[in-house]
């Protein structure tokens, strides 16, 4: 069983549907007339995504970009790879990236200057969980949090380790001895 895994629920599945539908309630009033252009970052932001528009009460779009990190595992480099790019062209359109997590920050920051050289109209962040001990990369235009957390790994809510755990309902930290033990054979966390 999944839940076996985790060593701590850090947020509940009520308290990130209660977050959720603050944040959809907040970007319906600031993007108001705007049909801003949401994008997704595969595969872990698409929960998140998906919960949130529907608390949102005008019109969006949505879009999907995949990127893969070069480098060690356990490292975001921020040199990144774009495997899929969005299909919509985003010039003159109001932009929020969605995204699952922000560890070290690198890999929003090559984002935001990718997307941001497309002259998108504005172009903010909109993400669920803050993990600033990690930060490398600071001054991100991180215009909705939902919620801090602590320098462990976590999974849930579309976080995985290894693909498995994005389809928990809650996030949690992952046991060590989970990553322990594969971290041994080979690999890293990515
Ligand atoms: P950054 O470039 O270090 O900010 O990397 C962010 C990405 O690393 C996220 O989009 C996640 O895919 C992954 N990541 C960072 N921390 C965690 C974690 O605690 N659990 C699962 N994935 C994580």
């Amino acid at each position: 069983m999944l839940n076996e895994d985790v060593e701590k629920v850090l947020i509940t599945e009520a308290e990130i549907r209660y977050k959720v539908t603050e944040i959809g309630q907040a970007l319906s009033a600031d993007y108001a007339d705007k049909d801003p252009v949401l994008v997704s970052v595969l595969r872990g932001g698409v929960i998140f995504l998906a919960d949130l528009i529907r608390t949102m009460s005008i019109q969006v779009t949505i879009d999907f970009m995949a990127i893969s990190s070069y480098g060690p595992a356990t490292e975001s480099s921020g040199v990144v790879k774009v495997l899929k790019d969005l299909e919509e062209d985003i010039i003159g359109r109001h932009v929020i990236v969605v995204e699952d997590i922000i560890d070290t920050g690198l890999t929003l920051g090559y984002l935001l200057r990718n997307l941001g050289s497309r002259n998108p109209a504005s172009l903010n962040v909109c993400v669920l969980l803050d993990k600033s001990a990690r930060r490398i990369l600071d001054n991100l235009p991180i215009k909705y949090k939902g919620f801090d957390v602590p320098d462990a790994f976590v999974v849930g809510y579309g976080l995985d380790y290894r693909q498995k755990y994005r389809n928990l309902p809650y996030v949690g930290i992952l046991k060590k001895s989970i990553y322990e033990e594969a971290e041994k054979s080979s690999g890293g966390i990515d």
